[in-house]
Order: structure tokens, then sequence, then C-alpha cells
């Protein structure tokens, strides 16, 4: 099943402002960092098995350049990500990417690589991942 862990919810957290001024965010908010290189939005995730899961990031960019980050998990940078425009910053997209993942904490870091910082970002979705192949049929 998959876990929700909102941007806004401890251990969260938000090199910015916790946000609520543009609408149609889950929970009670999204994080607004600080438009600069390294200003992050960090979860702290639990995955009940060691293996490639799927996460997904709720953003949303109403400018027109796309925004990077890096994908840190543990400390350890596992791949970049780019944040392309949603068309306002009340149109909320979702973009996924397959991460390697022990079982337990991990922590997820969304570390921004461009001056203009990271997108709001409204929460970060974990779908554990399979362990073999799947059956036959
Ligand atoms: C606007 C918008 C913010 C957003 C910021 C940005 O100020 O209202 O929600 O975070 O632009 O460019 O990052
Ligand atoms: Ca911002």
């Amino acid at each position: 099943a998959t876990t929700r862990y909102e941007a806004e919810t401890a251990p969260a957290t938000c090199d910015g402002l916790i946000e609520s001024n543009h609408t149609g965010y889950s929970g009670t908010g999204f994080c607004n960092g600080d438009n600069a290189v390294g200003a992050a939005s960090q979860f702290t995730v639990s995955a009940s098995e060691t293996g490639t899961a799927t996460i997904g990031v709720r953003y949303a960019n109403g400018t027109t350049t796309a925004r990077p980050a890096d994908l840190i998990v543990n400390g350890v940078t596992v791949l970049s990500m780019s944040f392309e425009p949603t068309g306002a910053w009340t149109t909320w997209a979702t973009k996924t990417a397959a991460v390697q993942l022990d079982s337990g904490n991990s922590t997820i870091r969304l570390d921004p690589t461009g001056a203009d910082g990271l997108p709001n970002i409204d929460y970060l979705d974990l779908e554990p991942g399979d362990t073999g192949p799947p059956p036959d049929g």
C-alpha cells in the first residue's frame, strides 16, 4: 500500500516556509522552499521491505521554467529529477521515480540544484517495491 508523507508534517523538513495560499494541496499546506540552491524539502520514510520503491512527489511549478533537484537518499545522491512547469501554482502534478530502499527508515531529500530552488512541494508518496518478479500468468 502507498504511504503518504506530507511536506508540512514533521519529521519532514522544509528549508523555507509552510504555506497554504495556493489551493489544491493535500493536508494543511505545502513546502515553499527558499528560491536558492540547496533549499531542500526532506522526508523520513519507512519501507516495509528492502527493494525498489516508487516515489511520487506532488508539486506545483507556476513558472515557465523547469526546476531541477537531486534526490538524496540517506545522504547519497541517487538521481536527478526535473520538475517541469505545471501551468499555475494551484495546478499540482506528480513526478515519479524508482529508488532503492532498505527496509526501515530512510531520509529522502529533494535538493534543488538551480537558483530558483524547488517547486512548491505537497507530499511524497511511497509505494514499497517488489523483491522479485511477479508470478507468471
Ligand atoms: C511565488 C509563489 C510561491 C512560489 C514562488 C517561487 O512567490 O507564490 O508559492 O514558491 O513563487 O517562485 O518559488
Ligand atoms: Ca519558492
